[in-house]
């Protein structure tokens, strides 16, 4: 009954999150998300994120750890945007990286621009699917097994990082891990 109960909860967070991204894709679409610019220090804004997806449900017991530089790296950006879109990927790399992946959230800077990368040693994405990874509603392998996703997250953290005027990449090979790298310029 408990295993019951707890399974329709996580349903029905399910349905939200589906939901919450489909609003979020149309309000992208239209040019309707109202996109607040600020000047932020981003360690403070992955330390949030890296927070945010620790108290997740999915994410619970996983090891994701964060390393930054001590001194503050400024960026311009929509602070709830860009922690949406660091969840969004730490997420997939604990969800999709396969049983005991560890995550790493690394926050450099260099040359007028700051990089944030969120790598794991999990399963990977082979080369078909790399392809395919930022098409809205693919959710790659795992569209087909329980672990089913909408698609969205993916797609969402790119555009939501060129909206905010950085570029968001994936590199991956299977059997090795993934690394997504979030660019933006240094702001001050
Ligand atoms: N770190 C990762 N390791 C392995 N596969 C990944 C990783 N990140 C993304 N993927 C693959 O890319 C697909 C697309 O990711 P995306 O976040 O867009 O969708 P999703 O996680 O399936 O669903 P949701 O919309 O709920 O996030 C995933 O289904 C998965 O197959
Ligand atoms: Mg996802």
């Amino acid at each position: 009954m408990r295993r019951q109960g707890g399974r329709i909860l996580q349903q029905a967070s399910g349905i939200q999150r589906l939901i919450d991204n489909l609003l979020l894709v149309f309000r992208i679409r239209a040019k309707a998300l109202p996109v607040e610019m600020t000047v932020e220090d981003a360690n403070d804004v992955a330390s949030e994120a890296v927070q945010l997806v620790l108290a997740d449900p999915r994410v619970r017991g996983a090891s994701v750890s964060l390393e930054g530089p001590p001194s503050r790296i400024p960026v311009e950006i929509d602070r709830r945007l860009l922690v949406r879109a660091l969840c969004n990927v730490t997420t997939n790399a604990v969800v999709h990286g396969g049983a005991g992946v560890n995550v790493r959230v690394r926050v450099a800077s260099g040359r007028g621009t700051c990089r944030i990368e969120v790598s794991d040693d999990g399963k990977g994405i082979d080369a078909d699917h790399l392809d395919c990874v930022f098409d809205r509603y693919y959710g790659g392998e795992s569209a087909r097994g329980d672990r089913a996703g909408s698609g969205l997250g993916l797609p969402i953290a790119r555009e939501l990082v060129e909206l905010m005027g950085g570029s968001l990449d994936v590199d991956s090979s299977p059997g090795k891990g993934t690394t997504i790298s979030i660019e933006f310029a240094t702001a001050e």
